[in-house]
C-alpha cells in the first residue's frame, strides 16, 4: 500500500510559525515520523510540499496515474479556498484524508470552511504534528477496511 501526503503553502516553515498554533516541530521531522509509522503499519509513504498552488494540483494529477492507495492532504490556507485544489483532488478515486495542526474550528471564522470537505473522506484537526500520524492511522484502516 502507498500513501501520498500532500503539505500545502507555508508548511515547510513549521518549526518556524506560531508555536501555540503549530507546535515547535519542523515538517521535516512530521516527515521521518510518518516514514517510521508508515514502516511500523507496512505502508509507503512519499511526501510533497509545494507553495505553489499549480505544483500542489500537478503532483495530485500525476497521482491519478500512479499506484497510491490513499492521500493525506494538509493544504494550509489553500483549504479554506482553492477550488483548484478541490477539483484536482475531485479527479483522484483514492480516498482522501485532510488533516491540520491546529484545531482550525476553534480559530478565526476563515478558517472553518473547507472546500475540500465533501471529496475528503474525514477531516482530523487539533492534534498537533500528532495529526499526521492520526491521518495516517486512519487512511491505512479505511483501505484495510474496504478491501478485507
Ligand atoms: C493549518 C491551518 C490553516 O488554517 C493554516 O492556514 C495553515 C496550517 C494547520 O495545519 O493547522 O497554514 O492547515
Amino acid at each position: 500500500m502507498k500513501v501520498l501526503v500532500l503539505h500545502g503553502i507555508n508548511l515547510n516553515m513549521f518549526g518556524k510559525r506560531d508555536p501555540a498554533q503549530y507546535g515547535t516541530t519542523t515538517l521535516a521531522e512530521i516527515n521521518d515520523r510518518l516514514a517510521t509509522l508508515g514502516a511500523e503499519l507496512g505502508v509507503e509513504v512519499e511526501t510533497f510540499q509545494s507553495n505553489c498552488e499549480g505544483s500542489l494540483c500537478e503532483r495530485i494529477h500525476q497521482a491519478h496515474g500512479e499506484p497510491v492507495d490513499a492521500v493525506l492532504i494538509n493544504a494550509g490556507a489553500w483549504t479554506h479556498y482553492s477550488y483548484g485544489i478541490r477539483d484536482a483532488l475531485a479527479i483522484l478515486h483514492c480516498p482522501i484524508v485532510e488533516l491540520h495542526m491546529s484545531n482550525v474550528h476553534a480559530r478565526e471564522p476563515f478558517r472553518h470552511q473547507s472546500v475540500f470537505a465533501d471529496v475528503v473522506i474525514g477531516q482530523i484537526a487539533g492534534f498537533g504534528a500528532d495529526s499526521y500520524g492520526l491521518a495516517l492511522r486512519a487512511a491505512v484502516q479505511h483501505v484495510r477496511a474496504r478491501s478485507a
